[in-house]
Order: structure tokens, then C-alpha cells, then sequence
């Protein structure tokens, strides 16, 4: 039987979030219906809010979230009713030209649910990053619940959800830090400080954080930033360029999303060097950099898609490591709130002052 329950709806482009009664159809093949604990407001549901991803609304937001699964669909093994589970927006197929090459973190043909949720009059809804978990239940592909040790609050565990796995993932995946290495990250929100922290469980030597918000800045040292850079007041190429020797960073990792800052970590790089672009720009964005000096500077230039994880390897391996205290998560929870404080947490997002506002929905 379908099931009615509580959800936040973007309804049309930069009008504010409603909550509002949700239909939850009953799993179908493959699929998996999962009661919510806990989501975080991610900038990416904003972007939706306004109309930035794309124009399929109604949506269903919030996609940064762990809970239990309470029903499957036929042919579903990987998860059983019960599990604890962290949603994940890039459940691998297996199949595709990516997975057949054995690189199932760069899939091109990720998995999702095929049936609907509506609104109680039939409307179809889309939900954010194919999860939609600002909501009590939700309904995705099996596929996309990752099991994990229960033992970790889901108000944490469903944070690497997204960016904290995002920002953990452009440093230990894409950006390969190794022990002893030098990394700049610019943007220290969510995604930025779980970079720092990748840097640092990796083993890098010097870490420095680079943002233009004193605030974000201080944040950053519970996260393994042993320097910290307000590019604001100081330019941060040259300062960079100091605190490495007059070299340049080995990883430089861009967390903003800003050609500028781009261009920043493009120089404060070391000769032989690697970028890792892990903030997302928006289509308009032009970047332009002299030719000779991509060739000349030598190394690589990466973006990261989810820090190239692979949910299934990641997530269990992080939680442990939370549970023995060696990865900060609970640094990234500023407030929890309820399902009706989603508007309100958009407008502090703004206005800085919070790495994550968490949606945690009681029994
Ligand atoms: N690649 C992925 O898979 C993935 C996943 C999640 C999020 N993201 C993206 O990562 C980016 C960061 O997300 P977030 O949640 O951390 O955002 P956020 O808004 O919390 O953080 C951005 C930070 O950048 C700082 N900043 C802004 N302009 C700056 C400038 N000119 N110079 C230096 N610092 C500046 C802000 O003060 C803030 O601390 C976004 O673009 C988001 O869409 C990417
Ligand atoms: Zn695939
Ligand atoms: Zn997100």
C-alpha cells in the first residue's frame, strides 16, 4: 500500500520550500523505501531551489541523509529490511563502459528508482540527486543504500551522503595526497573542510586552508589545517608560495566553484602538481589560462565526482575510522533542526555561519 508522509518541496524557482504530504509508493523491483533519521542541507539544494540544476519541478529535496530500510523490492540482495543504511546519488550499474573497465567510481549510467513519488494529486516529483530526503521516507534504487555500523548517530553518518564525501574524496581519490605531501584547499564550507581533513588522514605534512570568511577559516583548524589564508586580505598564490618553500602545493584542491579561485590553485601548484576541481562551477563560467603554461607547469588537472568514491569501499571504511575517532564528522553539524526549518537553514547558509544545518526526523 502507497504511504503518506511528510516531505520539503521546491514547488518553482526561488519561491520557499514547503512542507507538504507525500505519496510513497511500495518498492518495486530494485527498489528500496527507507525511513529518514537525518538529512543535511546541502548548497545543492538550493542551487535546485533556484532553478540551477534544472527545470523539472516540483522537487523533492534533501539528499545528504542516513535511516533505515524498511521495505525492499523483488530481486534486492544487497539490503534487507532494518539495515542502517547512508543514501548514496551514484549507485554503480556495473554494466556501463566505465564499470567494464574496472573504474565502477566513474560510472556514466548510475542507478536510481523508476517508479514515482507525487504530491497526494498525482504530481509527479523529482527528486534532488535522485533521493529526495527531506521527507520521513523516500523511495530510491537498492542500489543507493550503503550499509554501515550503526553505532555512528545518523545526523553524522548520513553527512558523507554528499559533500563531506565530495570534499574527503577530491583529496584521499582524485587528488591521491600521499604522506608528506603539501595541499591547499580553497573554500573552507563543508566540502572544502572535508578536504582538509582528507589531507590530513592521508598524512599530508603541510595543509593550508584558504577562504575570505575569518569564521570558516577557524573552522578549518579542527579540520587539519596546520596554515590558514585569508585570501580576502592576502594574495593567496604568494602566500602559498611561501609556506611551501617558494614552490607551490603538490594537490591544490578548489572547493568554491569560482574561475577565479580556480585560476588560484592553478598557480599556488607545484611544478608537476595536481588540481582537483570539486566545487561546481555554473554554465555561464569561462575560464582562460595562457597555453604554454598547462603545458609547462606539467601534472594533472582533475575534476572530482562525489571524490570519486565508491559508496560500497568508502562509507563503512569512514565510519569506522569516526567510531575510533580518527575522522572529525560531528565538527560538520553546526545545528539540527526539523523538517520545517529547512527555508530558514537556506537563508543561514547565505549568510555563512554554518558548515551543515541537519534535518533529524524523531520516531
Ligand atoms: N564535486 C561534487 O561531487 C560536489 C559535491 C557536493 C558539493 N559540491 C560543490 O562544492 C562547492 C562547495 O560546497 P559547500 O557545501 O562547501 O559550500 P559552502 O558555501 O558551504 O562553502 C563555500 C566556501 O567558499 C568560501 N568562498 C566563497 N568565495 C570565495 C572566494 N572568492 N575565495 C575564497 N573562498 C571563497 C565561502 O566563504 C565558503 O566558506 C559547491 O560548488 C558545491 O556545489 C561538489
Ligand atoms: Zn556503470
Ligand atoms: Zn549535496
Amino acid at each position: 500500500m502507497p504511504q503518506e508522509v511528510r516531505g520539503v518541496i521546491a514547488k518553482a524557482k526561488g519561491e520557499p520550500v514547503t512542507v507538504e504530504t507525500i505519496v510513497i509508493p511500495d518498492p518495486g523491483p530494485g527498489e528500496a523505501v527507507v525511513k529518514i533519521q537525518a538529512c543535511g542541507v546541502c548548497h545543492t539544494d538550493l542551487h535546485y531551489r533556484e532553478g540551477g540544476i534544472n527545470d523539472e519541478f516540483p522537487f523533492l529535496l534533501g539528499h545528504e541523509a542516513a535511516g533505515i530500510v524498511e521495505a525492499v523490492g523483488d530481486g534486492v540482495t544487497e539490503v534487507a529490511p532494518g539495515d542502517y543504511v547512508i543514501l548514496n546519488w551514484r549507485a554503480v550499474c556495473g554494466q556501463c563502459r566505465s564499470c567494464q573497465k574496472g573504474k565502477p567510481q566513474y560510472c556514466f549510467a548510475t542507478h536510481n528508482a523508476t517508479q514515482k513519488m507525487t504530491l497526494t494529486d498525482g504530481t509527479e516529483l523529482s527528486p534532488a540527486l535522485g533521493i529526495g530526503a527531506f521527507c520521513e521516507k523516500t523511495l530510491v534504487a537498492a542500489g543507493q543504500c550503503t550499509k554501515v555500523d550503526p553505532a555512528a548517530k545518523p545526523e553524522v553518518a548520513g553527512l558523507l551522503g554528499c559533500g563531506v564525501m565530495a570534499g574527503l574524496g577530491a583529496a584521499m581519490n582524485t587528488g591521491e595526497v600521499g604522506r608528506g605531501d603539501t595541499v591547499a584547499v580553497f573554500g573552507c564550507g563543508g566540502v572544502g573542510n572535508a578536504a582538509l581533513e582528507g589531507a590530513r588522514l592521508a598524512g599530508a605534512k603541510t595543509i593550508i586552508a584558504v577562504d575570505i570568511d575569518d569564521q570558516k577559516l577557524e573552522w578549518a583548524k579542527d579540520f587539519g589545517a596546520t596554515h590558514t589564508v585569508n585570501s580576502a586580505n592576502e594574495d593567496p598564490v604568494e602566500k602559498i608560495r611561501e609556506l611551501t618553500d617558494g614552490n607551490g602545493v603538490d594537490v591544490a584542491i578548489e572547493a568554491i566553484g569560482l574561475p577565479q579561485t580556480y585560476e588560484q590553485a592553478f598557480y599556488a601548484r607545484d611544478l608537476a602538481g595536481t588540481v582537483v576541481l570539486v566545487g561546481v562551477p555554473n554554465p555561464e563560467m569561462k575560464i582562460e589560462l595562457p597555453y604554454i603554461e598547462l603545458f609547462g607547469r606539467g601534472g594533472a588537472l582533475k575534476s572530482s565526482w562525489y571524490g570519486d568514491c565508491l559508496p560500497s569501499r568508502d562509507f563503512p571504511m569512514l565510519i569506522d575510522l569516526y567510531l575510533q575517532g580518527r575522522l572529525n564528522l560531528d565538527g560538520f553539524v553546526t545545528e539540527t533542526i526539523d523538517l520545517d526549518a529547512v527555508e530558514e537553514a537556506f537563508h543561514k547558509m547565505e549568510g555563512g555561519g554554518v558548515l551543515r544545518s541537519v534535518v533529524v526526523i524523531d520516531d
